[in-house]
């Protein structure tokens, strides 16, 4: 039988993101029709990953666009993690997409928003068959630290981007030597390439953790780490050392 999201969530509305969702959603880095093909003409959800991804399209809750969804699918289908982590789980969508392309890997999620956390504990025991996927509940600072170390072979790091410098030290302990973090919206609709000055003040936090970021792992010879224009940006790292300089 075909599974349903229960339509009490539905029908919930969306606090937390309605009033903050970040613009830069809307400020893609790459060419507006091709980012439409690539988002229409790659093969789209089905089933309950469809109607969580129109559910949080419907309530802006930022997911990640399709296009990162399609890659995602090739990346998991291909690697095959056995172990992976994920820092904001938000509604559950990426943690239940890389769980169905990856059918053997045990997936652990962070989220601390309380209205987000509600929302997955629901769709994780609907739509989580498997039983692969453990939901880490509170802030990522203090979460990260009691993950076994050298555990991880695939980190995705989905939360406040002016934190990824903050948690980069803590992650790199948790993740496998080979193994790879990809973190997401590190472009800021392309704020990261102008001067700070241009850059709207309320984004200046995000810029200057962004900017520690790359200088921490663009030439990092402990790191191998690759910009992908991806959706708002993907920075891809992997980690070739086990103690990592940053
Ligand atoms: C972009 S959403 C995640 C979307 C999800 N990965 C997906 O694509 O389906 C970011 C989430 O990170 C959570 N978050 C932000 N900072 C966090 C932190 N320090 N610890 C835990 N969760 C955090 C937010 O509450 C939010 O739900």
């Amino acid at each position: 039988m075909k599974k349903k999201v229960n339509q009490v969530i539905i029908k919930d509305m969306v606090e937390s993101y309605s009033k903050n969702a970040n613009h830069n959603m809307r400020r893609p880095v790459v060419k507006e029709e091709i980012v439409d093909f690539m988002r229409t003409r790659q093969a789209q959800n089905t089933g309950f990953l469809k109607e969580l991804e129109d559910f949080a399209r419907q309530e802006n809750i930022p997911i990640i666009p399709h296009e990162t969804v399609a890659y995602f699918r090739l990346l998991m289908q291909t690697l095959q993690p056995e172990n992976i982590l994920e820092i904001g789980t938000a509604i559950g969508f990426s943690a239940l997409l890389m769980a169905e392309n990856s059918p053997h890997s045990k997936i652990s999620t962070i989220e601390r928003n309380d209205e987000m956390l509600s929302f997955a504990r629901k769709n994780l025991a609907q739509f989580d068959s498997r039983q692969q996927i453990e939901l880490l509940e509170g802030d990522a600072l203090e979460v990260l630290p009691q993950l076994p170390d050298n555990h991880f072979d695939f980190v995705f790091m989905d939360s406040a981007k002016s934190k990824y410098i903050v948690f980069l030290p803590e992650v790199l302990k948790k993740l496998k030597v080979g193994g790879l973090i990809i973190l997401d919206d590190i472009f800021q609709g392309g704020d990261v390439a102008r001067d700070i000055m241009e850059v709207r003040r309320g984004q200046r936090t995000i810029y200057r953790g962004l900017q520690g970021l790359f200088d921490a792992t663009l030439d990092n010879p402990d790191l191998t780490a690759s910009l992908v224009s991806m959706s708002d940006g993907l920075l891809m790292i992997r980690k070739n050392v086990a103690n990592v300089s940053l």
